[in-house]
């Protein structure tokens, strides 16, 4: 058979409900022009994120059941610990609440002020740690990730020659290179089994650890099968060993391959790193045996980290990402190619050419999108990543995208024909998307929290 069906039946639902459009442009007004703050019973179909918005499977709910919640040594730790080691292979493995807090641990126990963390392209609370740790989070991408029209297979890669430049510069003060797979903040783009060993071998040449961002290592590992010569038909599992075992340690957001509503990881070979992680993570997150999450919450990750590897799954869930990114690109609408895995990413300054770069087109889009049918999206661009020089110089991201994060196992192929009809509609009357400007801009991760006001005319 031709057709690719979801590898699940539906046992639970949970309502949406329709709003009207008057409705929509108050609850927006309301939230001040910003998706993050709109009430999601006012969503009908939430593509913000793909991260925590997952449904649990039958195994994973009965694992919740079977959560042993002792306060140190809990039966569900060492469930988690065998999962986790099973697929990553590195000594210590260490449950944080979600990926920023591995991320804020691992900063604060291992970078100094005046280190320089390069990596392919940091997610913005992975920046964001690292610049509170006084230190500067350095994106190397491939220069062709700059060009959204160029269809190559691994756009996620690291530019080697950018990091070897990068290694040598700031010899002394690079305490690890980070490689985000796939590459969120890029697009989605995977990064390949060559890219990585090739990073490895040119970090262990500068003595410097090479850790991974591995909040979607399982679609990774499917792009890699799919793409890269030498690899078709393997295992995901088998491909996703290779891939940490590139890497002397690892971040994780379980939120997203792990099919977890809550859960982080930090998976580390270094015995002192792991020693002043652990005690860091005393003081502000909780046991080590537990790490901010209760016992239930382990078991469900330690069985959502096998259940995403598996191949039907990473079959359906990258093949329907592209049939939306497919039927976007048939009706003209400007993309980010080749589709992303876990998100079709839409081209904010293209699809908005009326507006310049501070009117906000990605955010402007976002804004329309959900006034137009209801749907939440992100924007990644300007908002997020925007810097302002103290003469009041502007500094724009290569790319002004807006995501189409698409929840795992959520949402069934006539949602999704849904989005894309709205999208298909609001491209048709694109001109009449106003921009927005800031009433309210808060210093760090501004996206989150930050007030707009439309511009008027
Ligand atoms: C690549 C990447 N790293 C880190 C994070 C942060 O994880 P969390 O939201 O669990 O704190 C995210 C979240 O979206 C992400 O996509």
């Amino acid at each position: 058979m031709k057709t690719i069906i979801e590898p699940f039946r539906i046992k639970v639902v949970e309502p949406i409900r329709p709003t009207t459009r008057e409705e929509r442009e108050r609850y927006l007004a309301e939230a001040g022009h910003n998706p993050f703050r709109i009430r999601a019973e006012h969503v009908l179909i939430d593509l913000l994120t793909d991260s925590g918005t997952g449904a649990m499977s039958t195994r994973q709910w009965a694992g919740i059941m079977e959560g042993d919640e002792s306060y140190a040594g809990a039966r569900s730790f060492f469930r988690f610990e065998a999962s986790v080691r099973s697929v990553f292979g590195h000594r210590h493995v260490i449950p944080a609440h979600q990926g920023r807090a591995a991320e804020r641990l691992l900063c604060g126990a291992v970078v100094q002020p005046g280190d320089v963390i390069p990596g392919n392209t940091h997610f913005d609370t992975t920046r964001a740690n690292i610049e509170a740790a006084g230190a500067v989070a350095l994106d190397l991408p491939v220069p062709e990730a700059r060009d959204p029209d160029l269809i190559l297979p691994f756009k996620g890669n690291i530019d080697l020659d950018a990091l070897e430049a990068a290694l040598r510069a700031h010899a002394g003060h690079v305490p690890f290179v980070l490689l985000t797979v796939t590459n969120n903040s890029g697009g989605g783009q995977p990064v390949s089994l060559a890219n990585l060993r090739a990073a490895r071998e040119m970090c262990d040449r500068h003595g410097v650890p090479l850790l991974l961002d591995a909040a979607r290592f399982a679609e990774n590992a499917w792009f890699i099968r799919e793409r890269e010569p030498g690899q078709e038909g393997r295992a995901p599992l088998d491909i996703a060993r290779d891939m940490f075992a590139c890497s002397q340690g690892a971040l994780m957001s379980m939120k997203k391959d792990a099919f977890g509503n809550i859960g982080g990881l930090l998976s580390l070979d270094d015995d002192d790193w792991a020693q002043r992680v652990r005690t860091a993570l005393i003081l502000t997150e909780g046991f080590v045996t537990y790490g901010g999450l209760a016992g239930r919450d382990l078991e469900a990750l330690a069985v959502g980290l096998e259940e995403i590897l598996d191949p039907e799954y990473l079959r359906y869930r990258i093949r329907s990402t592209a049939y939306v990114g497919e039927r976007l690109q048939a009706a003209g609408v400007p993309l980010l190619k080749p589709f992303g895995g876990h998100a079709v990413y839409l081209d904010g300054r293209r699809f908005c050419d009326h507006l310049p770069d501070i009117l906000y087109p990605g955010w402007s889009l976002s804004l329309a999108l959900y006034v137009h049918a209801g749907i939440r999206a992100c924007e990644i661009g300007n908002v997020m990543f925007g810097r302002q020089d103290p003469d009041g110089t502007w500094h724009w991201p290569p790319l002004d995208l807006v995501r189409l994060a698409i929840p795992r196992r959520v949402y069934t192929q006539s949602h999704m024909d849904y989005v894309v009809e709205a999208l298909v509609e609001l491209f048709a009357e694109r001109c009449s998307i106003r921009g927005v400007r800031f009433v309210h801009r808060p210093p760090v991760l501004p996206h989150f929290t930050a007030v707009f006001e439309p511009v008027q005319g």
